[in-house]
């Protein structure tokens, strides 16, 4: 992951450059650097931890110039130290910054080392450092020193380059790891996305893969990977919204669940026409489809699950949801497949984006899914649909799963009616169902006063299981995931009814097992699942909507206050309601513990690394 900034001819670059940085702390915020062109070398930065780490170095030290670069680190090769932190020299003559792995870093490093290069850091980075300084020696200029070292390197990467022998220019190049280029009258910027050069322009080129070339204050030279020179397009980026604030909550985090019901609202407007009957911003023919593939990673793959479970249901239409990362490692049979989805927030995981790239590549039609709108894979795939999630901030993703359920329910219901499997009828029930869902999110928040009361208990335990059934399952899985990464406590997910196949074993005194109920076809069955973990010493705490709940408590007893209720919703949208107290639930206990809610350890909010 890691973002990268760049900058030739800012007045301030530093300040450029730590805003840049700013914005894409959530892409890793393990360690962060600057360096600028100074005299015949380069002045440098560097501080492990959060962006306001560096910010607090270059306070006490600061940075003057007009030409630098800037990075924010997610470890992947070495460990989190500062000799690890990035921008990586070689010498005074090259500083790097750079995003993605060079795979063949060490048979470079050994090479390096033989001709007398030495090694600061364990990064694969430093590799690229001195791969440039050796290339500089011998080639005409910066981007033919550029052509001789990208012809050496394999792997993912964007980076960005300042040699001492040419102070005016920067060399960027990107494969597979997003780069653009920012451009305004006087000065010219490089960045992992748009994002990062909000406060300084809005006219941005998109490099496409392969791409490398070399920016000067006024001048772009760009070639694509044949090393023809190449004109991308420049686009004129929505105004920038500002740094987004917590607007008086603590967290981030805490911030974008209360949005949820906006979310919801937001994202349905846009899949709605002025009648109020959902409708796609561009056609689909599902009529004619033989299936569909969900392709997404962590929180939006269990997006996808839900996604599956509704399109099945209410258009049986085939889907397969699949982790990105092991897809198109699998070499899935993919025939049936009429469209393949990538479902991602961000629009740049790179697990995501390459599994779209290989159905692509098999002559399926892709589209994407994203809250991003000039992400990489929105700007990849042959449509995309975005949700209005807005700038989700905290790592952990609550309003964009929202708002990704949201659509995925409007594209199963718009696949239905298409495919004659709804009637006008329903599909108006439907439609209804889901305007009332902002509602019920919204009142589903008054849960948090139950949910206070099992925190304390929650913190203490090293492992905990989370139940459901039917759509509920992949809730649980996002109950688990949440609980995990927010506040580093051990929880798996299971389907209540696979219990009994092996995973009851784990069931001893105390264990906490949280259960998620609705009034549907399975509650029966899953109330006996929770009464057969209970009778072997759980601590069971069960999360259901109002009438589930007063079953549970018929049927199962001494629950005492172990039952957090959201109101009575239809079967279909309980997914939508019962995520609301996973997240709380999650969120409360993250913060009993004192654990970084927004930036929990070893995260980044995008992941675009294999
Ligand atoms: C978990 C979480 C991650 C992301 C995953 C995919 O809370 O946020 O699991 O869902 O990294 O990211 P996107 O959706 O940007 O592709």
């Amino acid at each position: 992951m890691c973002g990268i900034i760049g900058t030739i001819g800012y007045p301030d670059a530093a300040d450029a450059l730590l805003q840049g940085l700013r914005r894409l702390e959530y892409r890793g915020y393990d360690s962060a650097g600057i360096a600028l062109q100074k005299d015949a070398g380069f002045a440098v930065r560097r501080a492990v931890g959060k962006l306001n780490a560096l910010a607090g170095v270059m306070h006490e030290s600061p940075l003057h110039g007009t030409t630098g670069i800037g990075h924010t680190r997610w470890a992947t090769h070495g460990e989190v130290n500062l000799a690890n932190a990035h921008p990586m020299m070689s010498g005074d003559r090259v500083a790097v910054v750079h995003n993605g792995i060079i795979e063949n870093h060490r048979i470079l490093r050994d090479t390096l080392t033989a001709k007398g290069y030495q090694f600061q850091s364990q990064t694969d980075t430093e590799v690229l450092a001195h791969l440039f300084a050796d290339a500089l020696d011998h080639a005409p200029s910066l981007m033919a020193a550029t052509e001789v070292v990208i012809a050496q390197i394999e792997g993912a990467y964007a980076f960005a380059v300042m040699a001492a022998d040419y102070p005016d220019q920067l060399a960027i190049a990107r494969q597979a790891s997003p780069l653009a280029i920012g451009l305004s009258d006087d000065a010219m910027f490089v960045g992992s996305d748009a994002i990062a050069m909000g406060d300084v322009t809005q006219r941005v080129m998109f490099l496409k893969d392969g791409d490398y070339g070399v920016l000067s204050r006024q001048d772009v030279a760009i070639k694509d990977a044949k090393g023809q020179i190449a004109n991308r397009d420049v686009t004129i980026v929505a105004a920038n919204p500002g740094l987004v604030t917590k607007e008086g909550y603590h967290h981030f985090m805490e911030k974008e669940i209360h949005e949820q019901p906006d979310t919801v609202m937001h994202t349905l407007g846009a899949f709605t026409d002025a009648d109020g009957a959902f409708a796609l911003p561009q056609e689909v023919n599902f009529a004619d489809m033989t299936g569909l593939a969900y392709l997404a990673a962590g929180t939006s793959y269990i997006a996808g699950l839900i996604g599956r479970y509704w399109m099945e249901e209410l258009a049986d239409l085939p889907v397969v949801t699949e982790i990105a990362s092991e897809f198109r490692y699998r070499h899935p049979s993919y025939r049936q497949i009429s469209l393949a989805m990538g479902i991602s927030q961000s629009g740049e995981s790179l697990d995501t984006l390459m599994a779209l790239r290989y159905m692509a590549d098999k002559g399926v039609d892709t589209a994407a899914l994203v809250n991003v709108e000039t992400s990489t894979m929105a700007r990849e795939a042959s449509g995309y649909l975005l949700t209005r999630a807005g700038p989700e901030i905290g790592v952990a993703s609550t309003k964009s799963y929202m708002a990704q359920l949201t659509v995925l329910l409007v594209l199963a219901t718009v696949a239905g009616h298409q495919r004659g499997i709804l009637s006008d009828k329903r599909r108006l029930e439907i439609e209804q169902m889901l305007a009332r869902v902002p509602r019920l999110i919204g009142e589903a928040m008054a849960a948090t006063s139950a949910i206070k009361q099992i925190v304390p208990r929650l913190a203490q335990a090293r492992s905990c299981l989370y139940l459901g059934r039917g759509t509920l399952y992949p809730v649980a899985m996002e109950g688990a995931l949440k609980l995990k990464e927010l506040s580093y406590i051990h929880a798996e997910a299971y389907a209540s009814g696979e219990m009994k196949h092996g995973p009851i074993a784990l069931i001893e005194d105390g264990l906490p097992v949280v259960a998620l109920l609705t009034d549907d076809e399975h509650l029966l069955k899953s109330i006996s699942n929770v009464l057969e973990a209970k009778a072997r010493g759980a601590d069971v705490i069960i999360i259901a909507t109002e009438s589930a709940a007063q079953k549970a408590r018929d049927e199962i007893g001494g629950l005492n206050g172990n039952i957090i209720t959201v109101p009575d919703c239809d079967a279909l949208i309980a997914p939508m309601v019962l995520s609301l107290p996973i997240q709380c639930l999650a969120y409360m206990t993250a913060v009993h513990k004192g654990t970084d809610v927004d930036q929990p350890r070893n995260l980044a909010k995008s992941v675009t690394v294999e």
